[in-house]
């Protein structure tokens, strides 16, 4: 997680919404595989609860990015911070990890990624053009990244 946080709490909600999301993919995965094993009936009962992830998730999501607090700029602004962060920070510090343990299926898939998550920021930096928000986002940092959210208040209070 690269953001912020206010107070535990605030901290605890981002690791339970990863959790529960964590958990969403997870059961998923289990499905196909109970799946390709021939259980179809276990296949289901993990594609069921996984649905059920899916709404844990988003009541933590709705207590961390109050949807009255948010406007279009935000959402595209939070996004871009998130796949910066995976991109500029997370991935080239787990490569670099990966490479030490010797574990090249990991640095491959740490570069792959990394690069996707490039991907991800441009299209919502486009669209966030498009939407008049930000028109040049680089920050990663939190505090760089509160002052792009203020610039956007600032600007679209105007
Ligand atoms: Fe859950
Ligand atoms: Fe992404």
């Amino acid at each position: 997680m690269n953001e912020c946080y206010t107070n535990k709490t605030q901290e605890n909600l981002h690791a339970a919404f990863a959790g529960e999301s964590m958990a969403n993919r997870k059961y998923l995965y289990f499905a196909k595989i109970a799946r390709e094993l021939g259980n179809e009936e276990v296949a289901k009962l993990f594609e069921e609860t996984a649905n059920q992830e899916t709404s844990h998730a988003f009541a933590h999501l709705d207590l961390i990015y109050p949807k009255e607090e948010m406007t279009v700029e935000k959402l595209l602004e939070i996004a871009i911070e998130g796949e910066l962060y995976e991109t500029n920070q997370m991935y080239p510090e787990f490569e670099r990890i990966a490479q030490e343990e010797g574990n090249l299926a990991a640095v491959q898939k740490f570069q792959e990624q990394a690069s996707e998550s490039a991907g991800h920021a441009e299209i919502f930096q486009k669209a966030a053009k498009r939407f008049g928000a930000l028109t040049k986002v680089e920050a990663f940092h939190a505090s760089r990244y509160q002052r792009a959210l203020d610039n956007v208040k600032s600007t679209s209070s105007r």
